[in-house]
């Protein structure tokens, strides 16, 4: 393994999907790469604005996570070269926590030739973050339904439909999970309950058979979007009224702040040509609450991390930059 370098590539992720909050999970076509090696003294390499900040000795969460493996497989390498990119902007919904701690799993195991099974990862994973939505997402690509019993995750994953598409609106202010967390309430009523089993219910439904017809009906959630709404002005016209600007149906990504709207591929190619429709009307939302925000469109990922294991001896050495702009991107 001295002679081993790992470079993977992952997947960010949309938790929730409306109804299914901490359960449902779906990866996205916007990617973080990290560069693992064995070295001898600790060093971190981070390219790209969402690393700025990152703590860059054995505090960081790579580093951490790495060792966590080694532990589990029963092997000690305490000196890493860590390299990091990350297209995932930080706390805003789409999965950069998650995604930094599967990419960090999957890469320490590939370095020690995978003792682990991607089960024993996805455990892991999940202990780690505290529920099993994105990094289920980001570890098997697609969509991912799964469910937690604070000892084990479980989880089926469904092939997203082919001509199932996203926009996402990416607000400028962060929101730490945690606070939006600290908004959800300690009960909700029966009523609110069934509301949810029967909507969550249905959407993995729609999803897996292709019904892609029902989604408006289906991506409706009681538990925790109405609470969360006093903290992303907007959110509320955006829930109620995407559907008629061309959305299959639209949810909070996440904790947020991030919306996300589920697109058929032909709508989106018209509101795309238009250059207004959907696009604009989040946009024009937010802007009447003050908030900037940018939009992107994403693609589910059907893959989850993609790896690529190098001997340093014989391959030279690309900077993580030059490696993905050459889209040698794994
Ligand atoms: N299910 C989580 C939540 C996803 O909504 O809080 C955020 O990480």
């Amino acid at each position: 393994m001295n002679n081993r370098r790992v470079v993977v590539k992952i997947p960010a992720s949309t938790a929730n999907l409306g109804p299914g909050f901490d359960t449902l999970g779906m990866a996205l076509s916007l990617y973080a790469w990290i560069e693992l090696s064995v070295a001898e003294q600790t060093q971190f390499q981070f390219y790209g604005d969402q690393m700025k900040g990152l703590p860059k000795d054995k505090s960081n969460l790579i580093y951490k996570v790495a060792q966590l493996v080694f532990k589990e497989a029963g092997v000690e390498i305490p000196e890493l070269s860590i390299s990091m990119h990350s297209d995932i902007p930080l706390t805003r919904g789409l999965g950069s926590s998650a995604s930094a701690i599967v990419g960090a799993l999957v890469a320490a195991n590939a370095l020690i030739g995978s003792p682990l099974s991607d089960d024993k990862l996805f455990q892991m994973a999940t202990a780690l973050e505290g529920h099993p939505d994105n990094v289920g997402a980001s570890l098997f690509g697609g969509i991912v339904v799964s469910a937690w019993d604070g000892e084990r995750a479980d989880y089926v994953r469904i092939e997203p439909h082919e001509r199932l598409k996203t926009l996402v609106a990416i607000p400028a202010f962060q929101l730490s999970t945690e606070k939006a967390r600290h908004a959800l309430p300690s009960q909700i009523s029966m009523a609110d309950a069934v509301f949810n089993v029967g909507r969550s219910s249905l959407l993995v439904a729609a999803l897996a058979s292709g019904e892609l017809g029902i989604i408006r009906h289906a991506m409706k959630d009681r538990l925790h979007q109405p609470y969360r709404a006093a903290l992303i002005p907007g959110m509320t016209a955006i829930l109620e009224q995407a559907v008629d600007h061309g959305a299959l149906g639209v949810a909070l990504s996440g904790a947020g702040p991030t919306l996300i709207a589920f697109v058929e591929e032909s709508a989106a190619a018209d509101t795309k040509r238009a250059g207004s429709g959907l696009e604009q009307f989040l946009l024009d939302t937010l802007k009447q609450e003050g908030i900037e925000a940018k939009t992107l469109w994403l693609a589910p990922c059907s893959s989850g991390p993609q790896i690529i294991v190098e001997d340093i001896s014989s391959q030279p050495a690309i900077s993580l930059p030059d490696r993905i702009r050459g889209e040698v991107k794994v």
